[in-house]
């Protein structure tokens, strides 16, 4: 009976939510992986222009942004130095653009000649050897994959302002596409099956349009264990907020931000407005706070350099990841607002929390509301045992008190300093007003 009722309650759920979602059991790797690289690679970055949109955007004409293909040299790509890279950041997984909205595939398509091996000096398929070092190294593959293709005659949009037919006037050429699109999915699902498909540009067509249920289908019986990002006219397993951070904690089994490092998704050699490794490393922390991942995008030169800007980045990032890897990877979002003015994280069993703190500061911090008492507490990363005192707990009262946590001078990291404290049992908060009762 009661089995019934679960299974009535299943039924119910899955009809609100209007699709099927894979179960949390599904996407533990991905909520466990907390970083992932977003790699933005394509014929753009020969000019160093917006991705597709330059000309979209009548920033350039299409033909003047084609004529890109001819740079596009990838003589110095070494995709084993890339993974090398990205395994130095900590990143657990990458996502590299196999077709941006120009419609350039990075791989050899079978399905029209617009791709970099049939149509750059490069004259190779640079996406298969990237996901076999990534592979290689352990790391988990993900797949950007525009569903928008502004190049393909059969697709009715083309520039902001203009369209090549009307929908229900030509249901024929949007089925040639539709096809087109099929036959493209099944080269990258039959010969590089990913972990995870990171669509985008849904917001052209409804799902009906796309098809978007038959795609999921399509991917799933492929690979029951394929992981599909929010771009999928609602057929998708997370959420993508973009650039811009949550400010309230995102209600859902997973998420991710993906976020450029400079104001650019590709490679634009004018563009220097960098994050600084502390304004990346912060925005980290607050996105494992509440939950989530960072994907955290570069973008390569088009003779397959990653710019040292980005490098450094890496780097730095890595060097801090490293440092603090048991209080970010697999971990669970953190203390909700109200008992601690910054981020923290709690370990899956709830024994550890890790609270954030901005680099260089000192002195107390305090944590309101934990009815645990603490059994250690220890700066990741460093010797030091930072000082505790617990100040107006009333005897007879439950309601805990502040515990002030003292980080010694000098003895914080450079960008984010990590206090560990442990306890016997599973973390208990007090939720309530402060009341006497
Ligand atoms: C947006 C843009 C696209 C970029 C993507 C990354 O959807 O259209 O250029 O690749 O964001 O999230």
């Amino acid at each position: 009976m009661k089995r019934l009722f679960t299974l009535l309650f299943l039924c119910i759920n899955l009809a609100v939510s209007g699709q099927e979602r894979l179960p949390e059991s599904k996407l533990r790797w991905f909520n466990d992986a907390k970083l992932g690289i977003f790699i933005h690679w394509g014929i753009y970055s020969v000019d160093g222009i917006s991705e597709s949109w330059s000309f979209h955007n009548r920033r350039i004409s299409h033909t003047g942004y084609m004529k890109q293909l001819g740079g596009f040299t990838a003589a110095d790509y070494n995709p084993g130095e890339w993974v090398k890279l990205i395994m130095e950041s900590g990143a657990r997984y990458a996502v590299i653009t196999s077709k941006h909205h120009d419609g350039v595939a990075l791989w050899h398509t079978k399905m029209n000649d617009l791709s970099i091996p049939v149509r750059t000096p490069a004259g190779r398929d640079v996406l298969t050897p990237f996901v076999k070092e990534l592979r290689k190294a352990g790391l988990k593959t993900g797949l950007y994959y525009s569903l928008i293709d502004w190049t393909h005659p059969d697709y009715p949009g083309f520039l902001r302002d203009s369209a090549r037919y009307v929908m229900k006037e030509h249901p024929e050429k949007w089925a040639n596409f539709l096809s087109f699109m099929n036959g493209q999915l099944d080269e990258l699902m039959k010969g590089l099956n990913p972990d995870l498909w990171w669509f985008d540009g849904d917001w052209e067509h409804n799902a009906d349009e796309w098809q978007a249920a038959a795609i999921r289908k399509k991917l799933l019986s492929h690979n029951p264990d394929v992981i599909i990002n929010g771009r999928l006219a609602g057929f998708g397993d997370y959420d993508t907020p973009e650039q811009n951070f949550p400010v309230t904690r995102p209600d859902l089994p997973a998420w991710e931000l993906c976020m450029t490092m400079n104001d650019s998704w590709g490679y634009q050699g004018n563009d220097t407005a960098y994050k600084t490794p502390y304004e990346i490393i912060s925005i980290f922390a607050d996105v494992i706070g509440f939950g989530g991942n960072l994907l955290l995008d570069i973008g390569p030169k088009a003779d397959g350099t990653i710019p040292a800007a980005q490098v450094h980045i890496l780097k730095e990032l890595g060097k801090w990841t490293g440092k603090h890897s048991e209080a970010i990877f697999g971990t669970r979002a953190g203390l909700p607002q109200g008992h601690f003015y910054g981020p923290s994280t709690l370990s899956a069993d709830s024994l550890s929390l890790y609270l954030f703190v901005s680099g260089g500061s000192f002195g107390q911090v305090v944590v309101k509301g934990l009815n645990n008492s603490v059994k250690n507490a220890a700066i990741l990363g460093t010797g030091v045992k930072p000082e505790l005192k617990v100040v107006g707990k009333i005897s007879w009262s439950p309601v805990p008190g502040l515990l002030f946590i003292d980080i010694p001078e000098g003895q914080g990291d450079k960008y984010m300093t990590v206090v560990k404290l442990t306890f016997e049992k599973p973390v208990s908060l007090y939720r309530g007003k402060g009341g006497l009762q």
